[in-house]
């Protein structure tokens, strides 16, 4: 049926979706996602004071799960692929039109492109991160789990889980298949903080409060910059001197600097905000919930529920948009070609109709088939390796203690894009 009024969120609904605030206060935004999805599931987004364009929120599950499948419909590159304003997508056009190749995404990577070229960039790596060849790594990322386990426990009966385990680990992990040498991984923690958390104060260490949506896209300008110059010293040092790593595949492979640039960061940046969230929101349901903290420490086999339920439950990637290429009917709506949608992935993961009592965090969950990392062409090239980290991470714990619980609130990050916790007070004992 096709409903000629179009339903339009309201101004604070609108805000809700789109300002970084709210998804630090996770139960409201869920809210609003629920009552959203009941009255609205298909709804479009007007900016209140004109800041970004006009698109179609999606936080129905089986309408993620569509769109994200229909590459051929539902595209990456011609509008910014995350949730931008006409500003920023202005500033990325002027950089990239100055490359000589305009784009709304400022740096050409794989979640900014579509069939033909991104099959092609995307088959340089795919089989790299595929679950064979992740076990000739697997000695060594269980090694790093035991070593970030044991500093852990190092430094309890009370520490901050962020810091100590959650972020250094997956940055080790996908650093050294990136080829980075430990002395350089703060600076690319900072910088990627600065892309991915260019909303939050905190992480982007501008100390500056309420940033101007100029300010925050130099800060991220200067960082994709960096992260340039950085990873094209590293691609003449593979060439001339290959091992088996990412760096290498890419370094020898026949493509534009560019591209190899977005590649690199790419890899960089998704590789390791998102498991840090995961694998914080893991600690924090078992932090929560003695008993079942209790049941996976008696059965090991439960880990890789725990892993995937703190994936569904912390849903790190918080959307991507995509842009239709011809008019087409989702729901009671008509999207029309060239309008702008946003796959919720908070939202469709907490869709009743697809996952039964969605807060709740189970391990034991049945038939669990998230879309935390996406569905499609685009399916997160990870997501094998962030189950891999994650799995080895939570044995080497629950190996080193017998009970842990919050030592003070938990907050979340700021931010539109990837979200989750920047602090987790626990107080632990050990085995
Ligand atoms: C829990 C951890 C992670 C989550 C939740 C996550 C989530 C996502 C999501 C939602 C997408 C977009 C999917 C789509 O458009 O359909 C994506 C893409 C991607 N992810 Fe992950 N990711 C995680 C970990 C990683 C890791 C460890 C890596 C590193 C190596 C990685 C690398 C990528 C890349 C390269 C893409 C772009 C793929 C493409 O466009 O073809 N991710 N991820």
């Amino acid at each position: 049926m096709t409903t000629t009024t179009v339903p339009v969120a309201s101004r604070e609904d609108a805000l809700a979706v789109i300002d970084p605030n709210s998804y630090a206060d996770w139960d409201k935004a869920l809210d609003t996602f629920d009552r959203l999805r009941r009255d609205t599931p298909v709804v479009r987004i007007d900016s209140p004071d004109g800041e970004f364009d006009s698109f179609w929120l999606l936080t129905r599950y089986e309408d993620a799960m569509r769109v994200s499948k229909d590459n051929a419909h539902f595209l990456n590159a011609p509008r910014p692929s995350v949730f931008t304003s006409k500003q920023g997508e202005e500033f990325a056009r002027q950089i990239t039109r100055a490359q000589g190749d305009e784009s709304p995404n400022l740096v050409s990577s794989l979640v900014a492109l579509d069939a033909p070229k991104h099959p092609q960039l995307r088959r340089l790596t795919q089989e790299w991160f595929m679950p064979k060849n992740l076990r000739t790594i697997e000695a060594a990322v269980r090694e790093l789990a035991a070593k970030t386990a044991d500093r852990f426990v190092a430094a309890g009966p009370e520490a901050d889980f962020v810091p100590l385990v959650a972020a250094p680990y997956p940055l080790h992990v996908v650093m050294q298949i990136l080829g980075v040498p430990e002395e350089d991984e703060p600076r690319m923690l900072f910088l990627t903080q600065q892309m991915f958390g260019g909303q939050d104060e905190e992480l982007n260490k501008s100390g500056l409060a309420n940033l101007s949506p100029e300010q925050i896209f130099q800060i991220v300008t200067g960082a994709v910059a960096d992260f340039e110059a950085y990873f094209e010293g590293l691609a003449a040092q593979r060439r001339e001197h290959p091992t088996t790593d990412v760096a290498t595949l890419l370094a020898n492979a026949d493509i534009s600097a560019r591209d190899r640039a977005g590649y690199y960061i790419i890899v960089a940046a998704a590789g390791h905000d998102t498991t840090s969230a995961s694998t914080a929101g893991a600690m924090l349901a078992l932090a929560r919930d003695p008993e079942q903290f209790a049941k996976v420490k008696a059965d090991r086999s439960l880990v890789p529920g725990i892993v995937e339920e703190a994936i569904r439950w912390t849903t790190p990637v918080q959307h991507f948009m995509r842009t239709a290429t011809e008019d087409t009917q989702i729901g009671d709506v008509t999207i029309k070609a060239g309008d702008w949608l946003m796959i919720n992935y908070v939202a469709a993961n907490h869709d009743p109709a697809q996952f039964d009592n969605p807060r709740k965090f189970d391990a034991t969950r049945e038939a669990n088939r998230h879309i935390a990392f996406g569905a499609g062409a685009h399916q997160c090239l990870g997501l094998h390796l962030a189950r891999l980290e994650m799995r080895l991470l939570f044995e080497a714990l629950l190996d080193r203690i017998d009970s842990v619980e919050l030592a003070g609130e938990p907050r979340r990050a700021k931010s539109t894009f990837v979200g989750g916790l920047k602090t987790l007070p626990l107080r632990f004992s050990a085995c």
